[in-house]
């Protein structure tokens, strides 16, 4: 059934969904790694599109930005779509100091500084927000396979692009290898709707040492996450 953010029909998207925040990636992807591709989401210009990769049938979407985007996507794409792994395709600050511009992360744990734990816990809980094992172990292991490095760890979703407030230091010193703005959401509702989820990120800029890709670097190095991401995807 269509919703009000998406006039996609039931089995118009596949099972497995690759979800970048930028709508504008989504086309991109879907342009550059599937075939026989359909667009099936233009509403609010949150472009969706399915098509097959290696024969297999996968969709991706864009989110949006932030935790309260993303969420009325995945609520939809499972709720109203049965949707059953979503993979996150994104970009992320790193913290870490061994972390380089176009580094690939897999986040085995989602912190955040989000209501969305206490909106669904009460205070005083402090949820360990986690990917599918099985989906996280696929990845590494199809990384290995194909010689593409990748740090596992802890990531940060900052509630807040532009914030002084937090320390990044500290969180970095408990092992924090780097920020987006999504991962605890993502596996929040991965475990409250009983989908896979995993969060696949590129380091686009570094919040200590203040570098940043150029937007045509960041279309390359964002390569190996996707072959990452496809690779797991069809496995
Ligand atoms: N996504 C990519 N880089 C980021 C940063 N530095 N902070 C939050 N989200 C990001």
């Amino acid at each position: 059934m269509a919703t009000p953010h998406n006039e996609a029909k039931m089995g118009d998207y596949a099972e497995t969904v690759l979800l970048p925040g930028d709508p504008l990636r989504a086309k991109y992807i879907a342009e550059t790694f599937l075939e026989d591709v359909v667009q099936v989401n233009g509403v609010r210009g949150a472009l969706g599109f399915t098509g097959k990769y290696k024969g297999h049938r996968i969709s991706v979407q864009g989110s949006g930005m932030g935790i309260p985007s993303m969420s009325i996507y995945i609520n939809e794409l499972v709720k109203e779509y049965g949707v059953k792994t979503i993979m996150r395709v994104g970009s992320f600050g790193g913290m870490a100091p061994e972390l380089k511009l176009g580094d690939v992360v897999l986040a085995s744990g989602g912190s955040t500084d989000s209501s969305v734990i206490a909106n669904t816990f009460g205070p005083g809980i402090y949820y360990s927000t986690l990917p599918d094992f099985g989906l996280l172990d696929t990845a590494y292991h199809t990384a290995k396979d194909l010689d593409i490095p990748v740090t596992v760890g802890n990531i940060f979703a900052a509630d807040r692009f532009y914030n002084d407030e937090i320390d990044m230091q500290k969180l970095t010193n408990y092992g924090i290898l780097g920020t987006e703005m999504e991962v605890a959401g993502l596996y929040l509702l991965g475990a409250k709707l009983n989908i896979k989820t995993l969060d696949i990120l590129t380091c686009s800029d570094h919040v200590f040492r203040g570098e940043a890709l150029s937007s045509e670097e960041r279309q390359n190095s964002f390569a190996n996450m996707m072959k990452v991401a496809l690779e797991t995807a069809v496995k």
